[in-house]
């Protein structure tokens, strides 16, 4: 068979399958032999084919019948290609774009991904990854939203629509409840239907109601018992029945299964595709083990996302990748302390800038998503294009250590995932340094780092919990400066969060900088010099110690067997089944992050929704009102203080119980301001619908909207809500 592999570098302005397609689909699908019809709903090896490098997976293209071969590339913060004439832009991470609570901004990044996507002649970017941050040690939260499914799932929307927007299709990954690494290919998450329904499947929901992803990732993992890629109750069923999706799903890239089950179930392409699947496929329809009509179907998706693609037109949109990827790091910084208002800084001061990761700033995680973008600024630059004054002595020290580290692989420990650049273990320093820095600098300022990735989860030791290096640093740091009256603030360059508690009260400022993509330095200045306010808010809880979230043991949080991530692995039921291994029990329930925390009334480091500012907001004329199946609720944010910046607020319920157990507040919708100036104020509005206040009934199997009262608290931190309004169902 005869492939063609042209690209297309043409953009679309129209979403869906129109009927002019539908035909041209339904003419294609008639002329096509058994064989063909198998051969394009598996992906074809981009090792064979003349694609940009790096492409993760292709369509077959079949030349015959005028059907284009389609590329797909991860990842969600910025293209996974190699960069041949030119590298591509990396972008924050999934915590940094979801602490901005911007969907207008987090659509532009959508936007500016699948811009360099269709230029690159990428026809599906294979992102976002929206899976719940069930655990903070989960290797891949970094590319994930929230431990919220309605922030996740909004802001994904948003990811979406403005990737979709440039012709581009994006795809939702990984469906559904693939919350950790260890084992990723064989676990079996166990969990209650009612969890399921409201947290892990419920953004994925929110998804294709509000954005219609082109395609969807089927993941790894097993799902109560079945690989979820061959659960026709959630692929077809759910998804498709429920919900409606009339787009592609592919398989998360999985060696040979159960192909004909994988296909009944409600795959339609299966990547990254082996010739023995196509072969298993001719043999199952001539068998009768799958239906033609079930091939047909998935048939009839491929096409219909092929050529959306290949017809598309460039549209006129101008999105600049550098300017989006810095924005949005600015606004995903989150302050979390700022005693006596120690930042932003006056550009006078002279800074001990200490750290590994202040020299060798971090940008992004390992693994799909990670982006080779040439460089990335680091603190140290960023601070020093805006005038600061870095120790001259502390920079040399960092720059022979990073040189000497990267050249040395022994020095790395836990952080190397699999694919991606080593972090280097800190570098201890000693207390007569500390002191002659506290003698000669104004403030000193240290940079904890954390990477993650896929293939493996965090750990607890040297990773969750500080190392002693580190632990040091920041004692002697601040017995050193304080003892000069001077201050010490603290930069988290992190994949997610780490334990605070033990030391939060040594220091004077915290900010957390995730990994905020390639332009890493300059939004970090910007903030610390008072340029941009901050105004990012946490998408997940930071708990004091690990122990205290809800199903801390249901995680492989002290797992050092083996690490496989063979695609072909099969569980081994010869044998007793490993707790957290082979299967992990989803004990929480629904009490997942913060849900559990403010229900349960247990004392939470960093709460989700929280984070500072250098203005302060006043809430006020708050309302609710029903019409019809909608709550309209309105409130009004003034800026209080004499700074421009910009309020992030959440509108938590607390619904009656009606039957079923409820947490004492969940998200429902949230908004942020634009800037708004000293004194000045805006009136926000929300909707929302009397299905987004259901809780699953599991007894029932549907979901039910209890009677009774209904309070709805703004702000955004999930503790300290501002004002609340009540409404009565
Ligand atoms: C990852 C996906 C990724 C795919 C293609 C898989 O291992 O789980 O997220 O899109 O590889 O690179």
């Amino acid at each position: 068979m005869k492939l063609l592999f042209s690209l297309f570098l043409t953009i679309a302005l129209s979403v869906g399958l129109t009927a002019k397609s539908d035909d041209r689909v339904g003419d294609v699908l008639a002329k096509m032999s058994l064989e063909q019809k198998a051969r394009l709903v598996v992906g074809y090896p981009p090792v064979y084919a003349n694609v940009p490098p790096g492409t993760a997976g292709i369509t077959c293209g079949i030349d015959s019948l005028g059907i284009p071969a389609i590329c797909l590339a991860d990842g969600p913060m910025g293209l996974r290609l190699r960069p041949v004439n030119h590298s591509f832009t990396a972008y924050p991470i999934g915590p940094c774009l979801s602490s901005t609570w911007n969907a207008e901004l987090v659509e532009q990044v959508g936007q500016s991904i699948g811009r360099e996507a269709a230029e690159a002649g990428i026809g599906v970017v294979l992102a976002p990854g929206i899976n719940m941050m069930r655990n903070p040690l989960c290797g891949r939260n970094f590319e994930y939203y929230s431990e919220d499914p309605v922030l996740c799932g909004e802001l994904a929307s948003a990811y979406v629509k403005g990737m979709q927007s440039e012709g581009v299709g994006a795809c939702v990954k990984h469906f559904a409840a693939n919350n950790q690494e260890t084992m990723r290919i064989i676990g079996d998450s166990r969990v209650g239907e009612r969890a399921l329904r409201e947290i892990y499947l419920r953004p994925f929901e929110i998804c294709v109601e509000k954005a219609a992803p082109w395609t969807i990732m089927s993941s790894y993992n097993r799902l109560n018992g079945p690989w979820t890629q061959e659960n026709r109750e959630l692929l077809t069923d759910i998804l498709r029945g429920e919900w409606g999706y009339d787009g592609v799903v592919m398989t998360d890239w999985t060696s040979r299964r159960h192909t004909a089950a994988q296909i009944y179930a409600g795959n339609d392409l299966l990547e990254p595709g082996e010739d023995i699947q196509v072969q298993d496929i001719m043999d199952a329809v001539q068998n009768g083990t799958l239906a033609e009509e079930d091939l047909d179907t998935a048939v009839r998706r491929v096409l219909g996302l092929v050529f959306k693609i290949s017809d598309t037109e460039h549209g006129t949109s101008v999105v600049e990748p550098a300017g989006v990827s810095l924005e949005a790091a600015r606004e995903g910084l989150v302050l979390l302390k700022n005693e006596d208002n120690v930042l932003p800084l006056s550009a006078s001061q002279s800074v001990a800038l200490l750290g590994v990761g202040s020299y060798d700033t971090r940008g992004t995680g390992h693994g799909a998503a990670n982006v080779e973008c040439g460089y990335v600024v680091s603190i140290a630059d960023g601070l020093e294009s805006h005038g600061f004054d870095i120790d001259k002595e502390s920079r040399g020290l960092y720059g022979l250590y990073v040189d000497f580290a990267s050249a040395d692989q022994n020095l790395n420990h836990w952080k190397y995932a699999h694919v991606g650049e080593p972090l280097y273990d800190e570098l201890p320093l000693s207390d007569s340094f500390m002191s002659n820095l506290a003698s000669r600098c104004d403030i000193a300022m240290f940079t904890l780092s954390r990477m993650s990735g896929e293939q493996k989860d965090r750990v607890l030791e040297d990773d969750f919990y500080l190392s002693n290096t580190e632990r040091n640093i920041i004692s002697g740091l601040s017995e050193a400066f304080h003892a000069k009256g001077k201050k010490l603030i603290v930069v988290l360059n992190v994949c997610g969060p780490v334990e605070t508690a033990s030391w939060k009260g040594l220091v004077d400022g915290i900010i957390c900088v995730w990994l905020p993509g390639q332009y890493a330095g300059r939004a970090i200045a910007d903030i610390v010099s008072g340029t941009v306010n901050p105004s990012g808010r946490l998408p997940m809880s930071w708990p004091v110690d690990y122990f205290d979230i809800a199903g801390a043991e249901d995680f492989p949080y002290d797992y050092d067997g083996p690490r496989s991530n063979d695609a072909s692995l099969k569980p081994d039921f010869s044998r007793p089944q490993i707790r957290n291994v082979d299967y992990t029990d989803y004990s929480e329930g629904i009490y997942v992050g913060y849900r559990y925390f403010v229900s349960s009334g247990k004392c939470i480091g960093f709460p989700f929704g929280y984070g500072l500012s250098y203005t302060s907001f006043s809430y006020s004329a708050a309302s609710a009102t029903l019409r019809g199946d909608k709550v309209r609720l309105k409130v009004r944010v003034t800026n209080t203080g004499d700074r421009s910046g910009k309020e992030s607020v959440g509108v938590y319920v607390h619904a009656p119980m009606g039957g079923l157990d409820k947490p004492a507040r969940e998200l429902k919708s949230f908004a942020k301001t634009r800037l708004l100036s000293p004194g000045e104020s805006q009136l926000l509005s929300f909707e929302i619908s009397l299905r987004d206040l259901a809780s699953f009934n599991e007894a029932a199997s549907e979901w039910e909207t209890a009677s009774g009262k209904y309070e709805f608290f703004f702000g955004a931190d999930v503790t300290r809500p501002k004002l609340s309004v009540v409404v009565r169902l």
